[in-house]
């Protein structure tokens, strides 16, 4: 896909996108009005959002490293979101030059933004697609020249699955594409929760925009890694996976779980 494939008809701007909401908070400038408001009163409503947000970014790179160093040289990373240096592929080529990157994503105006997250090698794409149609991402042609699924792959779902209801049946997407990948692969996953602190007006604010947000608690977050198993430390607040600096202040209220877990022989 490229930038010719970014039709202004497909970008709805009257209402907040969780894209670019998220690129708002995170101090980015691919975002509009209406999702300016949405990021600020979410940002009213929990002060430490922007906290959280970051800390779900930095749980990515730890992880993103981990499995790389792990040996893994192919990365499924299905709701990418818009670019944010360091983009996946930058984090994971400077362990291992060679790996490859399938970025998908169901938000026309992540698609435009190719350019910023190629490689230019070849060995990095973007595909416009949905997680609720699991099937048709493991089966697209595009993925399918960058992703061998016969060799273990990182499957990347992070900050994405809380945009799923329950009647949209995420236990069921996740599970598609778990059997998609052989033995030592690895599910990084992030989710936001409730656990921590009352995130009603959140989720008040993204009631508006154009995907819910479905806080889980951690069993319900737990099941989406059955048949696989999780490393140490097992589900963790995602300041506290595997920390390389001192966790920021607030983190035990941060609203987001990470882990990573390894598909058994
Ligand atoms: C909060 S961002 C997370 C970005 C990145 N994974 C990270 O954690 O920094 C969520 C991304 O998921 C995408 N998304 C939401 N629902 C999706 C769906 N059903 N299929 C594909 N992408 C989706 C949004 O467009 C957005 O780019």
């Amino acid at each position: 896909m490229t930038q010719d494939d970014l039709r202004a008809g497909q970008i709805d701007t009257s209402r907040p996108h969780p894209a670019r909401i998220y690129d708002y908070l995170l101090g980015g400038k691919d975002n509009y009005e209406v999702d300016q408001q949405a990021g600020d009163e979410l940002a009213t409503a929990a002060p430490e959002v922007r906290i959280g947000l970051r800390a779900n970014r930095a749980f990515l790179q730890r992880a993103v490293r981990y499995v790389v160093g792990s040996g893994v040289r192919q990365i499924l990373d299905i709701g990418t979101g818009l670019p944010t240096s360091p983009n996946v592929h930058e984090v994971a080529q400077k362990v291992a030059p060679d790996v490859r990157v399938a970025y998908v994503d169901n938000d026309p105006i992540v698609n435009g933004h190719a350019g910023a997250l190629l490689s230019g090698s070849g060995t990095t794409s973007i595909v416009l697609a949905d997680l609720r149609d699991p099937q048709a991402i493991v089966d697209h042609p595009e993925i399918r020249r960058i992703i061998d699924f016969d060799e273990p792959v990182a499957l990347l779902l992070v900050a994405i699955l809380h945009f799923l209801t329950e009647a949209e049946k995420p236990e069921e997407v996740v599970a598609t594409l778990r059997d998609a990948l052989p033995a030592g692969s690895f599910l990084v996953l992030s989710h936001a929760t409730d656990d921590f602190a009352d995130r009603s007006a959140a989720k008040a604010i993204y009631s508006k925009a154009t995907a819910t947000l479905n806080l889980r608690s951690r069993p319900e977050v737990e099941r989406f890694f059955d048949g696989f198993e999780l490393l140490e430390p097992g589900l963790a607040q995602a300041p506290f996976w595997r920390p390389d600096t001192t966790p920021p202040p607030r983190s035990s209220e941060i609203g987001f779980y990470g882990g990573v877990a390894r598909k058994p022989a």
